[in-house]
């Protein structure tokens, strides 16, 4: 429960005014692979940058993989109006829990879904080990930044960040890509 509630206390505006400094980050892993993961490391480069120009900087990071989630009882899933059919495991099932009515999302019957988070910004690394953009399908189809992208503007984030460590396996010259996508971490960071 207690990554519900720290994911609650970041994703929700606190003040709703205090919008030119970004003071609090909520890091979400979503790789199994720990200390191995090059998305950790590409998202701890971003983080690390962020730092070095807000020393203040108030980051909570939520291991998904080692982390124990909140069960997903019925009554949750009963009151759940959103769609789940792809993306990573863990990251799925924390969505699944945090997209509630009232709380990431509001309903108007004139008007249709609206997200509830205002002015907060995301970044999302993505890596995989043999899709990449504008592969043939018979390499991989990219259902996970359409539907993270389609979540983050469902709950009301439009400002997203993308970074791409694809492909992490399949590549000429991995040691290059993963570098390229730690300076465009790094990059966003300091703009
Ligand atoms: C169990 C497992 C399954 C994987 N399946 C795929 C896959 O279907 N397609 C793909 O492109 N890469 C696949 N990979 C490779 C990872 O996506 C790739 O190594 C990626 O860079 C891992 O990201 P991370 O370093 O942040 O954990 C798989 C890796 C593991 C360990």
């Amino acid at each position: 429960m207690r990554a519900l509630c720290r994911a609650r206390r970041l994703i929700l505006p606190t003040h709703p005014t205090e919008r030119t400094h970004m003071t609090k980050i909520l890091h979400i892993q979503a790789s199994p692979r720990g200390v191995d993961s090059k998305s950790n490391e590409i998202a701890r480069a971003r983080i690390d940058t962020l730092r070095q120009h807000d020393p203040g900087l108030d980051v909570d990071t939520v291991d998904l993989w080692r982390e124990p989630l909140p069960e997903f009882d019925g009554n949750s899933a009963a009151a759940k109006l959103t769609f789940f059919g792809v993306g990573d495991l863990g990251l799925k099932l924390y969505i699944d829990i945090l997209t509630q009515p009232g709380l990431l999302f509001g309903f108007d019957p004139a008007k249709g879904y609206f997200g509830l988070l205002n002015g907060k910004k995301a970044t999302v690394v993505y890596s995989s080990g043999v899709f990449a953009p504008g592969v043939s399908p018979d390499y991989g189809v990219d259902f996970q930044s359409s539907y993270l992208d389609w979540w983050l503007r469902f709950i009301g984030v439009a400002d997203i960040q993308t970074i791409r460590y694809q492909p992490s396996l399949l590549s000429q010259d991995p040691v290059k890509g993963l570098n390229d996508a730690i300076n465009a971490a790094r990059k966003l960071a300091a703009a």
